[in-house]
Parts: C-alpha cells; sequence; structure tokens
C-alpha cells in the first residue's frame, strides 16, 4: 500500500484590527447589502503598518511546529504575492524564527492566489519520495486595492500554515490532480504599481469559466468523481465567489444543448456542495481575501463548523490564481482530524481582534513604514503572543519573539 501524505497540522493568523463592513459601506455611501450579501462579507481584517508578511506567518506556523520537528523540516515554502521583498525570500526569516535546522531548503512561490497549492504539492510530492521528512508550507498575504476602490470590499490580510508529512492526522491528499492555465489580464500587479489592476467584472467571468472547465475535465478523467467526493472547496476572494461558480455550472448543465454527460448527477453534486459550502465560508466572511491561503482558511472553517463531516469523506479543492493558473486536487479526511487543529487559539484570535473605526482605518492604511536610510524601532506592544517586526537597520528587518512567549508551541 501507498504512504499517504498530506497535511498533518493546519493554523492561521489574522491581524488584530478589523473592520465593519456596513460600516466601510456607510462611509462610502454604498448600500450596506451590497457588501454583506452581494459580495458577502460581514468583517474585514486590515494590517497595522508594522506588520508584514513575515509576522503573519511567523505567527502562523509557531503554534504547529514541534521543537522534534525543527530537526526533519527540509524544507521552508512561502507562497505570497505581497512581498515587499524582490530577491530574498520570505521563509528564511520564518526558517530563523522557528528555529529550524540549518540544512533545510527555503524559498518563496508566486502565482496569484495559486501558489499556495504550488507550494503543497511541491511539498506533498518531495515527501512522498522521502516519508521520514516534512515539509513547512506557509501561505501569506496582505490584500490591497486602494482606499475606496471597487476592490476595497474583497481585501484581507492572514497567513495560513500547513505541516505536510507522511500519515497526515488532517488531510491526504491523493497524487492524481489536475491543473490548469490560461494567459489573461483578470488581476495583476506590473512591479511599479502599489495596487494590483484588475478588471472585476471579468475576473469574476474568468473564475466561473476557469472552474467550468476544470470540472469538465475531472469528470472525464476521473469517473468516480461525481460520486465519491462530498464536498467541493473553493479559492474565496469573498464568499459570494465559490457560490457564483456553482450556479454558473448550474446554468452551463441546464441550459446546454450539447449532450453532456451525467447531468443529473452533477446537478444532484452541486446541491451538496451548496450545503457544505456554508460551512467553509464563516471564517472568510470575517477576514476578507488572504489570497494565497483563502482555499485553506476555508478548509479549516469547513472542519470547524461542518459537522456532518467524517474520517474518510473524500474533498475536491479548486485552487484559482489570476493571471490565470488553476487546480482541483482531492484529499480525504483522516481518523481524528477535528482533533488535529487548535479551534480554541483561533476562537481566542478573533475574540482578542479591536474593530477600527472607518477614520482610524484610513489612517493607518496611508501610513507606511520609513524607506530612508537609517534605523527603526518598534516596541512589541502588539497582539499577545506575537512575534513583531522589532527593528529595521538600513532596510534589514528583523523579528523577535515576545520574552514572555518564547516556547509558545503549541505542539
Ligand atoms: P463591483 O462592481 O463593486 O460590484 O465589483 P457589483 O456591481 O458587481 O456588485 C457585486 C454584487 O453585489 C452583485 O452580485 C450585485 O448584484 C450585488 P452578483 O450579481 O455578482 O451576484 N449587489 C447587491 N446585493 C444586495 N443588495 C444591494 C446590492 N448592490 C449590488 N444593494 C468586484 C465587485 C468583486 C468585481 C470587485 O470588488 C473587485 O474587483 N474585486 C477584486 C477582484 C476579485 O476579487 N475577483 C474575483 C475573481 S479573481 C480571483 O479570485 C483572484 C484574486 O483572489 C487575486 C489572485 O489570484 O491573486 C482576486
Amino acid at each position: 500500500m501507498k504512504t499517504k501524505v498530506g497535511i498533518d497540522r493546519i493554523h492561521f493568523y489574522i491581524p488584530p484590527q478589523y473592520v465593519d463592513m456596513e460600516e466601510l459601506a456607510q462611509a462610502r455611501k454604498i448600500d450596506p447589502a451590497k457588501f454583506t450579501i452581494g459580495i458577502g462579507q460581514s468583517q474585514m481584517a486590515v494590517t497595522d503598518y508594522k506588520q508584514d508578511i513575515v509576522t503573519l506567518a511567523i505567527n502562523a506556523a509557531l503554534p504547529i511546529i514541534s521543537k522534534e520537528d525543527r530537526d526533519i523540516i527540509d524544507q521552508v515554502i512561502v507562497a505570497t504575492e505581497s512581498s515587499f521583498d524582490y530577491s530574498k525570500a520570505a521563509s528564511i526569516y520564518l526558517h530563523e524564527a522557528l528555529k529550524i535546522n540549518r540544512f533545510a531548503r527555503s524559498y518563496e512561490i508566486k502565482e496569484a492566489c495559486y501558489a499556495g497549492t504550488a507550494a503543497l504539492q511541491a511539498a506533498v510530492d518531495y515527501v512522498r519520495l522521502r516519508p521520514k521528512r516534512k515539509v513547512l508550507v506557509v501561505t501569506t498575504d496582505i490584500a490591497r486595492y486602494g482606499l475606496a476602490s471597487s476592490g476595497e470590499a474583497t481585501q484581507g490580510a492572514g497567513a495560513v500554515a500547513m505541516l505536510i508529512t507522511a500519515d497526515p492526522a488532517i488531510l491526504a491528499i491523493e497524487e492524481e490532480s489536475i491543473a490548469y492555465t490560461d494567459n489573461q489580464f483578470d488581476f495583476w500587479r506590473p512591479q511599479y504599481d502599489t495596487y494590483p489592476r484588475v478588471d472585476g467584472k471579468f475576473s469574476t467571468d474568468l473564475y466561473n469559466q476557469t472552474f467550468l472547465n476544470l470540472m469538465e475535465e475531472v469528470g472525464e478523467r476521473k469517473p468516480d468523481f461525481w460520486d465519491a467526493y462530498q464536498v467541493q472547496l473553493f479559492h474565496l476572494p469573498f464568499t459570494k465567489m465559490g457560490r457564483k461558480a456553482i450556479k454558473n455550472y448550474r446554468q452551463y448543465l441546464s441550459n446546454s444543448t450539447d449532450k453532456i454527460s451525467d447531468t443529473d448527477q452533477k446537478l444532484k453534486a452541486l446541491d451538496l456542495w451548496e450545503k457544505h459550502y456554508e460551512h467553509a465560508i464563516e471564517y472568510s466572511r470575517n477576514i476578507g481575501n488572504i489570497y494565497t491561503g483563502s482555499l485553506y482558511l476555508g478548509l479549516i472553517s469547513l472542519l470547524n463548523y461542518d459537522q456532518s463531516l467524517k474520517e474518510g469523506d473524500k474533498i475536491s479543492l479548486f485552487s484559482y490564481g489570476s493571471g490565470a493558473v488553476a487546480e482541483c486536487f482531492f484529499g480525504e479526511l483522516q481518523d481524528g482530524f477535528r482533533e488535529a487543529i487548535l479551534f480554541k487559539e483561533i476562537e481566542s484570535m478573533f475574540q482578542k481582534r479591536r474593530k477600527l473605526s472607518i477614520e482610524e482605518y484610513e489612517e493607518l492604511y496611508l501610513k507606511s513604514i520609513e524607506t530612508s536610510d537609517g534605523i527603526i524601532e518598534f516596541d512589541p506592544s502588539v497582539h499577545e503572543g506575537e512575534f513583531y517586526l522589532a527593528k529595521i537597520d538600513n532596510h534589514r528587518r528583523y523579528y523577535k519573539q515576545k520574552i514572555s512567549h518564547q516556547n509558545d508551541s503549541k505542539m
């Protein structure tokens, strides 16, 4: 029998501030129902200018790495599209902060929101060949479109850390997956731009069409798909998006004059997907788009809120990154998957968050780190237990753990 490989531990971290979407809508003179129902967002996580993708990533990974793991992690892979450095990988800071052994590989992967899946697949393939070793994958992003822009309601920030091992406790990932590449300009960020360029309407249409194309291919290549997989998870740029993709696929199946095989069976599967979907969007609804980690945030949300799921249930995951690359891959829930997730810590993180007024949010948004030469020091007066950006010394960033929280691993 082949060794199972997949997600042994998973955790996320979000900044300790958020904005209420009804208040944001009122400030922008928009009907709040557009944000809460039309887009499907209630709250949006916002970073302080001292929190960057590295502080988010370290704080997501720290609680799931044990002392023993540090010696057998061979790779630290960070997926991000909000890097502050065009050369040095964010994973190197992470490697140091987590005290991973010196003989590990550390690098960063980019392809919009899809990068998290590229990192996960690289990790899974590596461990499949070396089942005694482990790989740490961390997705980390700060999604920003600009104040009062049409994308503003779909911002967010956060990191998801996943430890990939053999005999995983949470989700075994299947070897076969189906990827898809299509050169398009739906969302991209030239190196000279602060915010991405986005063709909003086109981006949602392309997402829908990509999902449809992949699903038809999945049906061709995996004859048991429509029967065997209980849940379809989606990349969630905002919580309405996956629902739109299901609706679009349903319309295609219902309206097509071409002969589509197994239409009734497919329509039944869509009904089932819609039921599970509600559980997968709980966290995203209160955080927003975390780009590379959004799909995985959906997975953690599903495992927390969907009490109908049990060991052996099969999940299909749709990863999408603008530009565009997508992939459908598959996993099976493992014995005791719920106990392996730090739900109490997650709950406490939400409880400790502070709501920003719209004025505070706008002020924070426009405040950026000094980019001149010299030394800037920051005090650790942020969220409990955080690693924080302690100093920038002539453009070199240094991170520290609060003294009271050293050795804070939950493992
Ligand atoms: P918009 O033009 O402000 O909004 O842009 P809209 O007019 O399309 O309205 C949005 C929805 O609200 C519509 O629902 C309206 O009907 C509804 P829909 O018809 O689409 O189902 N609505 C209302 N509902 C209730 N009460 C009301 C009301 N008014 C309107 N009063 C858009 C929205 C998402 C396009 C914009 O925010 C945007 O450009 N966001 C960024 C791009 C994005 O998230 N695209 C998603 C697909 S691409 C992707 O997922 C990749 C990405 O994550 C990046 C990466 O890969 O790195 C973004």
